[in-house]
């Protein structure tokens, strides 16, 4: 494991891109891989997650390369055209990638296996299994729906109306997948809409899928299986969950002014530069454009002072992935910010809340936690660090405390900066492109 070390940074300044957007990259490769004809995607996030999704794909016989052209072409397979892989297929930390796979898998007549890192070992299966199973699939699993776990297909699924028990898309995302291959109409209710990447993917490579409001402000997303889908060109947004760390280290470093180019600014994405928005933070979109299927823009940021607010429950699934550096952000505002709703957050690489309220405390920041809340008491920019932080093979966990580290008074290490290949290969040379000191350690050392 490589440590990394994150000294006190001013004058952040200069214009990056930044790496792709993971759900849009996850996403790209399986629609490509169930279409006809080729699929071409430029920008891709080459990250972990992503090139085991790619590595799955290919075990379920999609033809998958990079070419001359950098961009990635698939060669499709047809909805429900899936070889049975001879190996088990491994997906690494990523909990969209092996989902939205068993949505996929659980489609077809075939047998497949799956598995996972430490960390997705720990994580819960079950909200998908569940539905797959009322479609008529089966699994065996560990204890509680945990992997390892075989998925078994059977020769045609069953469609179904559900209404999804937690606010989720990527158990969206697995049922809508499944019910590509299914007759009839499938159908997924959300009493809060999460991110609608699938949808609108869907709707590009021609799927007959319909969205609809009721007077609930249920979504209903309708979805006509058994239609063949048609190999598209994607250009894959920059992440706005990447570009969340530069922002924010932009608003809080001293002296600073940075631009982040071609960023994905689908609204069920940004909730996190809303709420820095009324925290105080001086922010600005430019170049506001729809790029294929997904809204893009130019963001600037720069030094603001911000000040603490309570985060409603409500906006959570559109900023579900930002808490840790929204934390971060808290600690740095003056007066209290309180984070509601967040009990999702205990299932995710790690548990973000106890890894965020832990690690905030040990770099002297006054914290409370409940079952589904933080509270941060804000120190107005004065942050202690020193302190060691254990990533627990959470990326998102590692830039966070990276970017706490650019605002302290002693550095702040993290334990692993391997770990951040999974959303953001090149976050550290990014970083200090900008001016951020952030220093790996000597490898070994560790
Ligand atoms: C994702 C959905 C979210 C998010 C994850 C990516 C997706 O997970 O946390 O990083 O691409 O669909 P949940 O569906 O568990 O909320």
């Amino acid at each position: 494991m490589t440590s990394i070390t994150a000294n006190l940074s001013t004058n952040l300044t200069g214009s990056i891109t930044i790496a792709g957007d993971k759900s849009i990259s996850h996403r790209s490769i399986i629609l490509g891989a169930l279409s006809i004809g080729e699929t071409t995607v430029d920008g891709l996030l080459e990250s972990q997650d992503i090139l085991a999704t790619i590595s799955a794909m290919q075990a379920f016989g999609a033809e998958i390369e990079k070419k001359a052209d950098n961009k990635w072409h698939i060669y499709g397979l047809g909805v429900g055209g899936l070889d049975e892989p001879n190996k088990v297929l491994d997906l690494g930390n990523s909990g969209t990638g092996v989902r939205l796979l068993l949505g996929v898998a659980a489609s077809n007549p075939i047998t497949s296996f799956f598995s996972g890192d430490e960390s997705l070992s720990r994580r819960p299966m079950a909200r998908v299994l569940k539905p797959l199973e009322m479609m008529g699939a089966n699994f065996m699993s560990r204890t509680g729906g945990l992997l390892p776990l075989a998925c078994i297909g059977p020769q045609t699924l069953q469609p179904i109306d559900y209404l999804l028990p937690v606010a989720s898309a990527q158990v969206k995302s697995a049922i809508l997948l499944a019910g590509l291959n299914t007759p009839g109409k499938t159908i997924v209710r959300e009493s809060t809409p999460t991110r609608d990447h699938t949808e609108r993917m869907l709707k590009q490579f021609g799927s007959e899928i319909s969205i609809e409001t009721d007077e609930k402000s249920q979504n209903i997303i309708t979805l006509k299986g058994e239609s063949e889908l048609t190999g598209q060109d994607i250009v894959v947004p920059g992440d706005p969950s990447s570009a969340a760390f530069p922002m924010v280290a932009g608003i809080l470093a001293e002296d600073s002014r940075i631009k982040i180019k071609n960023v994905g600014i689908n609204p069920l994405r940004f909730g996190l530069f809303e709420i820095l928005n009324e925290m105080g933070a001086k922010t600005e979109l430019i170049q506001k454009y729809d790029g294929v299927g997904e809204p893009i823009a130019d963001i600037v940021v720069e030094t603001s002072k911000l000040k603490g607010m309570t985060v409603p429950a409500s906006i959570a699934p559109r900023m579900i992935d930002e808490y840790p550096i929204l934390a971060v952000a808290a600690a740095c505002a003056s007066g209290t910010t309180r984070m509601l709703g967040l009990q999702e957050l205990r299932v995710k690489e790690s548990d973000r809340l106890a890894a965020m309220a832990n690690g905030l405390k040990a770099c002297g920041i006054t914290v409370e936690e409940t079952s589904d809340s933080l509270t941060v008491h804000g120190t107005g920019g004065q942050i202690e660090g020193g302190a060691r932080i254990q990533t627990q093979l959470d990326h998102r966990i590692a830039m966070s405390f990276l970017t706490l580290g650019l605002k302290a008074k002693n550095p702040i290490i993290i334990d692993n900066g391997t770990t951040i290949n999974t959303s953001f290969p090149g976050f550290v040379e990014t970083m200090k492109s900008l001016g951020a000191n952030l220093n790996f350690s000597d490898k070994g050392k560790d």
